[in-house]
C-alpha cells in the first residue's frame, strides 16, 4: 500500500504545537510579531498574504499588514525595512513575492536584517544552511523535511534527487537532505538523461513547474515522492508537477495536491516566526 504523506493533518499538528509554544511565551510576557509587506494587489499574492495573516492569529502571532500601492518605489520600500529593522517588537519581516518590475528585488531582500528574515532568503541564512550554522530556512524546503520526519521516512544513507535549482527551493532542498545524510543529486532543465537521473532516487523531490511532468517511468519501484508543483488544470482543478493517478501505484510514500507540501510552507513560516525571538536574544 503507498503511503499517503498528509501535508494538512501534518501542518496542523506544527501549528498546535507552536500555538502552546507562543501562549507559554505570552505568561512569560514575551509576544511575537510578524510584518507582512505587499507591493501591488496580484491577486494570488493577496490570496497568500491574507493565509499567513489568518494563521498568524490562530497560533497567537501578532502580525501588521503593509499593503502599499503598485507605484511605490524601491527608496520608499527599503526606508520602510530600515524602520521595521529597527524596532525591537518587530521579530519577523517578511516581503511578499513578485514585487513590481520596477523594484530590484535582490536589494530589497538585502535589506531585510538576516535576524529578521523569516523567508530564509538573505544571503546570509543562505550561507549559514550551506555551512550548517544556526539560521532561518526557506520555508518549503523546510517543511518537506518536516513531512519526511513526521512520517517516519529516514533520508540517512538514501540516494536523494531534487528536480529543479532554485533558490527558494531546489537548492535550499539539496542542502538540507546532505545535512541529514543523504547521497544528493540536483537536477535541473539542462539535465541529460533526466529519467535514468530520476530513477536512482530513493527519495525524488520534484520542483520544475511543470504540470504533471513527472510519470511512472520517472519513479523507481518504492521511491518515496515529494510533490512540490501547484498548478489548475482546465477544469480548475489543482494538481502538481507529478501525475499523481500513474505515480502513486509505484510508490512507498507520495505528497497529494493539493494536502501535501502546500500547507506546510506557512506552517514552518509560523515556526520561524516563534524561532525568530530565540534567535534575536
Ligand atoms: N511568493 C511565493 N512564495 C513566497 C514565499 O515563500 N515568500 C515570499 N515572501 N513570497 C513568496
Amino acid at each position: 500500500m503507498t503511503q499517503l504523506i498528509d501535508g494538512k493533518a501534518i501542518s496542523a499538528q506544527i501549528k498546535e504545537e507552536l500555538k502552546e509554544r507562543v501562549a507559554t511565551m505570552k505568561e512569560r510576557g514575551v509576544e511575537v510579531t510578524l510584518a507582512v509587506i505587499q507591493v501591488g494587489n496580484d491577486p494570488a499574492s493577496s490570496v497568500y498574504v491574507g493565509n499567513k495573516k489568518k494563521a498568524c492569529a490562530y497560533i497567537g502571532i501578532h502580525s501588521l499588514a503593509y499593503e502599499l500601492a503598485e507605484e511605490t518605489s524601491e527608496e520608499e520600500l527599503l526606508k520602510l525595512i530600515d524602520e521595521l529593522n529597527e524596532k525591537k517588537d518587530v521579530n519577523g519581516i517578511l516581503v511578499q513575492l513578485p514585487l513590481p518590475k520596477h523594484i530590484n528585488e535582490e536589494k530589497i531582500l538585502d535589506r531585510i536584517h538576516p535576524l529578521k528574515d523569516v523567508d530564509g532568503f538573505h544571503p546570509q541564512n543562505v550561507g549559514s544552511l550551506c555551512i550548517g550554522r544556526k539560521g532561518f530556512v526557506s520555508c518549503t524546503p523546510a517543511g518537506i523535511i518536516q513531512l519526511l520526519k513526521r512520517s517516519g521516512i529516514s533520508v540517512e544513507g538514501k540516494e536523494c534527487v531534487v528536480i529543479g535549482r532554485s533558490n527558494i527551493v531546489g537548492k535550499p532542498m539539496a542542502l538540507l537532505l546532505l545535512q541529514e545524510n543523504g547521497t544528493v543529486t540536483v537536477a535541473h532543465s539542462k539535465t541529460r538523461n533526466l529519467k535514468e537521473v530520476t530513477r536512482r532516487a530513493d527519495i525524488l523531490v520534484v520542483a520544475v513547474g511543470k504540470p504533471k511532468m513527472i510519470t511512472a517511468e520517472y519513479v523507481k519501484e518504492g521511491a518515496v515522492v515529494i510533490d512540490v508543483g501547484i498548478h489548475r488544470n482546465e477544469q480548475n482543478k489543482l494538481c502538481g508537477d507529478v501525475d499523481f493517478d500513474d505515480v502513486a501505484p509505484k510508490c512507498s510514500a507520495i505528497t497529494p495536491v493539493p494536502g501535501g507540501v502546500g500547507p506546510m510552507t506557512i506552517a514552518m513560516l509560523m515556526n520561524n516566526c516563534v524561532e525568530s525571538v530565540a534567535l534575536q536574544k
